[in-house]
């Protein structure tokens, strides 16, 4: 767990937040310079209340402050009344569950992700726009979180209306005998013993509003796992999508700029795109699009190397420095879990050691 802190990322996190609520995001509010009270107040400060989902005020403990006023939230509360499961004593999971993977996994300090999809009989997915695909309103996904196969939380997104704002979201926490988990919109911390924190259903939003609908990871990209019969393959077959692509989609580039541009794209895609609210403050995006055909393409190669970051960071300007991991702020900031500066901003405590030896190898292997 983590106490929170006011600062750079987290000024910046709640200048999303206020934006996603009320629509005004100042960029006087994200700078380091900023005195520590000077506007930005975290415990449930950002006030307001989202048309849809009920996002209150903006925590980045996930709600481990113990005083922040939770979101309000309508959904069961329940894991057990959410539909997953036809018997949750057995683990037995409904019949109209589609089990999935996918190819770029977020980071959960280390945690195994089992990921779990509903959607209304009979509808499909608006595959129009290969890079968006638009999610029938009643769809649900879960995301369950275990460490050694013990149960931590599941997290919950269903769609109630149109739009990438018409989701409600939750970590639901479970039981220590495993018999069911109770949803939590403020977040807890430490659960079940481990030092893992479920994070707040606001927070939840700031990862989720960054498409054109509030879904990251199932999408052409994510869902080509490359395997026959993969993930893809299988929401073909079963005629999910509206518009089914020939083929499944590569990453560009080969080997270790492969796995960087992937990695980049499953991790932080979803905020560094040109839909977030982030996208207003920020130039630097990470997020693939199907047409990408060589890195070059990517906007990953276009808006990092040589550009300078809105911070000075451990002697990093440059966002990426071609040859340089020590002089390119986003290997500095993967690498580290200062919460002033640490990316991703929040879910997250322990620093993805394998990730960063493939950022390190791919920005040495860049021509200067
Ligand atoms: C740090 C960013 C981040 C935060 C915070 C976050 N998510 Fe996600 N979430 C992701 C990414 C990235 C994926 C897709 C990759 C994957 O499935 O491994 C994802 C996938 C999911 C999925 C599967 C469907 C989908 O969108 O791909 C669900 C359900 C989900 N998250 C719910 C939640 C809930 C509920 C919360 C809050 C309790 C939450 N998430 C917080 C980044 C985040
Ligand atoms: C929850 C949303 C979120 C996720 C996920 C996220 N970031 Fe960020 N990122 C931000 C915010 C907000 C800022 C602005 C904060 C600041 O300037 O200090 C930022 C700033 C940055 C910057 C500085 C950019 C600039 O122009 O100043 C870099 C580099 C960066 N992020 C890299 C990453 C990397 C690499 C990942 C994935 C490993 C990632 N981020 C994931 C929200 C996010």
């Amino acid at each position: 767990m983590r106490s929170p802190h006011l600062v750079n990322n987290v000024a910046s996190l709640a200048c999303v937040a206020a934006t996603l609520v009320a629509g005004a995001c100042s960029e006087a509010s994200t700078g380091l310079s900023a005195p520590p009270n000077g506007g930005v107040v975290l415990d449930g400060g950002t006030g307001g209340t989202g048309a849809a989902g009920g996002h209150g005020g903006a925590s980045h403990s996930g709600g481990s402050g113990g005083t922040d006023a939770a979101p309000e939230f309508y959904g069961p509360e329940h894991l057990s009344g959410t539909g997953l499961y036809s018997d949750i004593a057995s683990k037995l999971l409904a019949d109209d569950i589609i089990e999935y993977d996918v190819r770029y996994p977020v980071w959960l300090d280390g945690a195994e992700i089992r990921r779990f999809l509903r959607l209304p009989a009979g509808a499909t997915i608006d595959t129009t726009d290969m890079n968006h695909w638009v999610f029938p309103v009643g769809t649900v996904a879960w995301q369950e979180v275990s460490t050694q196969g013990k149960r931590l939380n599941t997290r919950y997104s269903r769609k109630l209306a149109t739009g990438r704002n018409g989701w409600e979201r939750v970590a639901y926490i479970w039981n220590d005998e495993e018999s069911d988990a109770d949803a939590a919109p403020g977040g807890r911390s430490n659960i079940r013993g481990t030092t893992y924190d479920a994070v707040s259903s606001l927070d939840c939003e700031l990862c989720h509003v960054g498409g054109r609908d509030g879904i990251n990871g199932i999408g052409a990209i994510q869902l080509s796992t490359q395997e026959p019969g993969g993930s893809l393959d299988q929401f073909i077959e079963r005629g999910l999508l509206s518009d089914p692509p020939a083929a499944g989609f590569e990453v560009p580039g080969t080997g270790v700029v492969k796995e960087a541009l992937g990695y980049l794209h499953g991790n932080c895609g979803a905020c560094h795109s040109k839909h977030h609210p982030l996208a207003d403050i920020r130039t630097m995006r990470l997020r693939l699009r199907v047409e990408d055909l060589t890195p070059e393409d990517t906007r990953t190669y276009q808006t990092t190397f040589g550009y300078n970051a809105n911070h000075y960071l451990e002697g990093t300007r440059v966002i990426v420095t071609p040859g340089s991991p020590e002089e390119s702020q986003l290997f500095a900031r993967m690498n580290t879990r200062d919460p002033f500066t640490q990316m991703p901003p929040i879910g997250t405590e322990v620093v993805d050691a394998h990730a960063v030896e493939i950022i390190r190898e791919w920005i040495e292997g860049l021509d200067p």
